[in-house]
């Protein structure tokens, strides 16, 4: 069935023969088990997740065949799952409110991703942003499953009739391509598929790298002190809030020629939930480094909360299994219904 999302941030069900029953939006977002779950992730993606999701009906997951196009081991990949598992976990998601679950444990992502890159064209996929960054001119010698990448993505999110998708500003391309690769299936084989939007704040959608504040924080950052781990323990933050760069000038001001200010200033307006004019006016006269000391004290104290509900966490494996499983379950029943509709519209197999 098909929903219109409306600003309300209420779908209305079309239900012929009921009185129109308000039903909560569908939101879907995704994480790759790459490793380095760091503060950019958190306040771009995670921690909103957290925030909305007694506003919506939410799926949540960890893309571990997302993470195959980029080369890993077995062992790693594993223990990537796990630890992303526990981290989402004591980030704040409840599975109460919201489904879990690792990717791969629902087998129609996959044969989605297949179906609809019948209606995605090669060139979509070479001019994403994203790929042209990792392929790096290499072209020929990276995994297709790089190239493929969007699709499994448009994939994951289709597959759930999803209304809103919370991400960072990185992604934008990518849910853009997915609303194109919805509307074409649409049109050829009939209403079938929602199409999405992305759901991008306007504070904390690109946190910047520590190091380089012209490039975004990323997990691929060759450089340990580029970004925070949420695992940093607090003399790491220290440290690594002490050496980052800053712009020229003493001023702590947010402005487009300050950009490492600007960030660093982001980091502590989202995590102390104080406009960035007030600091902007508590620092006045005051310099970097008492700016600094203060940030490292809050980003340390953030951090805590969620680096105790970790450490629980790690301590029993068997509770993130537990919820994984279930919400695996819990995804898979969705997405065997949906798959049944697409095939019959596609006209795959005998019927
Ligand atoms: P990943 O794991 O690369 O990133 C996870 C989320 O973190 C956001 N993010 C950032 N936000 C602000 N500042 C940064 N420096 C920063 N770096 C990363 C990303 O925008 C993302 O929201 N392709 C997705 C994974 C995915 C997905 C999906 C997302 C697979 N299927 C379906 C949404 C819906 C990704 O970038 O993961």
């Amino acid at each position: 069935m098909v929903s219109e999302s409306t600003p309300s941030g209420l779908a209305v069900e079309e239900n012929p023969g009921a009185a129109p029953r308000p039903v909560r939006q569908k939101v879907f977002s995704g994480i790759q088990p790459t490793g380095n779950f760091h503060l950019g992730n958190y306040l771009g993606a995670i921690r909103n997740w957290v925030a909305q999701q007694s506003e919506y009906d939410n799926i949540f997951c960890v893309v571990d065949l997302h993470a195959l196009s980029q080369t890993t081991s077995r062992d790693t990949l594993r223990e990537n799952n796990r630890n992303l598992a526990n981290m989402l976990l004591a980030s704040g998601l409840d599975p109460a409110q919201s489904i879990i679950f690792i990717q791969s444990d629902v087998r129609e992502h996959t044969e989605l991703c297949w179906l609809l890159s019948s209606v995605t064209m090669d060139g979509e996929l070479r001019r994403m942003t994203q790929f042209k960054d990792k392929a790096g001119g290499r072209g020929e010698r990276v995994s297709s499953a790089l190239l493929f990448y969007p699709v499994l993505q448009a994939a994951d999110i289709l597959l759930y009739d999803t209304n809103l998708v919370p991400v960072g500003e990185d992604q934008k391309q990518h849910i853009e391509l997915t609303r194109d690769i919805g509307a074409r299936f649409n049109a050829r084989y009939g209403e079938t598929f929602v199409l999405p939007q992305p759901d991008i704040k306007a504070n904390g959608a690109r946190i910047m790298s520590l190091e380089d504040p012209t490039k975004k924080m990323s997990k691929s950052d060759a450089s340990p002190n580029a970004s925070i781990a949420l695992t940093d323990d607090p003399d790491t933050i220290r440290r690594k809030i002490r050496r980052a760069v800053t712009d020229s000038g003493t001023e702590v001001v947010a402005a487009p020629d300050k950009p490492a200010l600007t960030n660093l200033l982001t980091i502590y307006s989202l995590l102390s939930n104080e406009p960035i004019a007030a600091l902007e006016e508590r620092y006045a006269g005051k310099g970097y480094g008492a700016f600094k000391t203060d940030l490292a004290e809050v980003v340390v104290a953030a951090m805590a909360p969620i680096q105790a509900r970790l450490a629980d966490l790690d301590a029993n494996p068997d509770a993130a299994r537990a919820i994984l499983s279930d919400g695996a379950d819990r995804a898979r029943a969705r997405a065997i219904f949906k798959m049944a509709e697409v095939r019959d519209r596609m006209g795959i197999g005998l019927g």
